[in-house]
């Protein structure tokens, strides 16, 4: 006699319309977020070669892409910018120029799109220094964090003048969200929010960002960045930040930081946020342009990972395109139901 299996979990897997009826994970377009990059001195968006899909956008050009962002109804944008070579120096003093290229660019964001998206910026000084550091060096070249904090503050005021409603602290100075909430308050904008990128890995998926950012950093950031196998110490830097004052808390990378990220979620009663980073986003396009994947599945299955491990929100690269397909615009064939 042999025994048929009474428990069959086949049995909720028979049609797409049950499948999708007991799906426990959905994405929605509000649940992604856009990094862009937006680049002084330039006319036209201009692609960035180790991202595909991916531009460095003017100012004129950042515009439309708001637009396409807003009709697609993903949840924002975080900003991101790239002065001019000859700008850079060691203070990172394009960072603090209100006329800095993203200073401009929140503006012009605030301006066109501020309605519909919610406008973010990334706060750090890598973009801005010509040694590629997240801050000042001192005289023995280590990054100087107490300095960096000052640097910090006054970026902060500015983004918020700009018209960012959050702020995005990702260089990994101790303090750093301390610091920023207390600038942000001293000078009226205690509306402003603050997303902590508060477990940040020494990744080396970063290395796309690097191209696109025109980073000259030489070396690597190890003694600020996490440690890569350090489990709990991300749950200690999620905590210090929410003591700090922290509106949002987000784990990076994300694909290979999942644990990291189920325990942030577990641990927090903030909204948790994880960013698919550059080169996760790269290696899928990569792999699919030699025919090893297909990109659309794949690129599905990343970001639905990452909301599945606990991540409320998600800044990828993929967000325009996903959110296309989640919502029938564009290409029906490649719609996501
Ligand atoms: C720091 C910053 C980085 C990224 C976002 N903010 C680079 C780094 O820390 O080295 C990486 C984003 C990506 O790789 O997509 N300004």
């Amino acid at each position: 006699m042999s025994v048929f299996p009474q428990v069959r979990g086949r049995r909720l897997r028979t049609t797409p319309a049950l499948r999708r009826l007991v799906a426990e994970t959905r994405l929605h377009p509000a649940d992604l977020i856009l990094p862009v990059f937006v680049r002084e001195g330039i006319s036209e968006a201009q692609p960035i070669a180790s991202m595909p899909g991916v531009v460095h956008h003017s100012l004129e050009s950042l515009k439309p892409a708001l637009a396409e962002a807003a009709e697609a109804g993903i949840g924002g944008v975080m900003l991101f910018g790239v002065p001019l070579d000859e700008k850079k120096d060691a203070a990172g003093s394009g960072a603090t120029d209100p006329d800095g290229i993203l200073n401009r660019a929140i503006r012009v964001a605030a301006d066109e799109a501020g309605d519909a998206l919610v406008v973010q910026s990334d706060l750090c000084l890598d973009e801005f220094t010509d040694h590629g550091h997240c801050g000042v060096l001192d005289a023995d070249g280590v990054v100087d964090n107490d300095a960096t904090l000052e640097r910090y503050r006054d970026m902060a005021v500015l983004h918020a003048e700009a018209g960012s409603q959050i702020i995005a602290p990702s260089g990994m100075m101790d303090g750093q969200v301390a610091a920023i909430r207390d600038a942000l308050d001293a000078h009226g904008h205690q509306d402003r929010a603050i997303l902590a990128y508060a477990a940040k890995y020494a990744s080396a998926f970063y290395g796309p960002f690097r191209e696109a950012v025109q980073s000259s950093l030489t070396g690597d950031r190890r003694t600020y960045q996490m440690d890569n196998g350090n489990r709990r110490e991300g749950q200690r830097e999620v905590a210090l930040d929410l003591e700090e004052g922290a509106d949002i808390v987000m784990v990076k990378p994300a694909m290979s930081y999942l644990d990291v990220l189920a325990d942030t979620a577990a641990s927090s009663d903030v909204p948790v946020w994880a960013y698919q980073i550059s080169g996760e986003y790269s290696m899928i396009h990569a792999a699919a342009q030699n025919g090893w994947i297909d990109l659309d599945a794949a690129s599905l299955e990343s970001v639905l990972g990452i909301k599945r491990a606990g991540a409320d929100a998600i800044l990828t690269y993929f967000a325009v395109d996903l959110a296309q397909r989640l919502t029938g615009r564009g290409d029906p064939s490649r719609s996501i139901r």
